[in-house]
């Protein structure tokens, strides 16, 4: 589904200024439910054990492991590359480990939105290097035009131009990730962004 078939209506309070939604809470519902379906004829019966990036994955993971009926385990890694109220990534910062033993296991990577590939890529090298039997990604909104890595998702939710988004665990400097919808900023006032 393309953001331009989404309603861009007037947000309420708590929203970001300026910002237009993107995709209803109950948009996402329905990607969500789309994606699980795909995610469970991958795997079929198989054991899965999902690992969430936080904190930006959180929302994504807790809506998407609850429409999957397989054995399922849940880990958590953390990276964070987006500092205060920057826009652009600085430098990646990424774990040692997952806190879930991945050897052996179908993996299943996820994340909230998949941007320069920068993330992703460096966590499925490290999460690959464990040894998992087999491992995927999932992203619930890819920015294909902003990507310097090139990584695509196996299962991805919604594709969107070059805009900066919050709401659904998304932050900007930290608020807005209980945001139901997904909801666009308004583009920075100060000329054009580097990278
Ligand atoms: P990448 O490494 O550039 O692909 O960036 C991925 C990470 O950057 C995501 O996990 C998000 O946390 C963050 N990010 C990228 N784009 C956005 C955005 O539009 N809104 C909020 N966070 C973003
Ligand atoms: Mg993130």
């Amino acid at each position: 589904m393309s953001p331009s078939a989404a309603p861009l209506r007037e947000p309420r309070s708590g929203y970001p200024p300026g910002a237009r939604v993107l995709f209803t809470g109950e948009q996402i519902r329905s990607t969500v439910e789309r994606m699980a379906g795909e995610i469970r004829a991958a795997y079929g019966e198989q054991e899965l054990t999902v690992v969430a990036v936080l904190h930006g994955g959180l929302v994504f993971a807790a809506d998407l492991i609850r429409r999957l009926d397989m054995p399922l385990r849940l880990g958590v890694v953390m990276a964070s590359s987006y500092r205060g109220e920057a826009r652009e990534p600085a430098a990646l910062e990424l774990p040692q480990h997952p806190q879930l033993d991945v050897a052996d296991r179908h993996v299943l990577l996820l994340d909230d939105i998949l941007d320069t590939g920068r993330t992703l890529s460096a966590l499925a090298e490290r999460l690959g290097a464990l040894g998992p039997r087999s491992l995927r990604t999932v992203t619930l909104l890819d920015k294909p035009s902003r990507r310097v890595v090139p990584i695509q998702a196996d299962f991805r939710g919604f594709e969107i131009p070059d805009l900066f988004v919050v709401g659904y665990g998304l932050d900007f400097n930290e608020r807005y990730r209980n945001l139901p919808d997904i909801v666009a900023l308004p583009p920075p006032a100060t000329g054009p962004r580097p990278g």
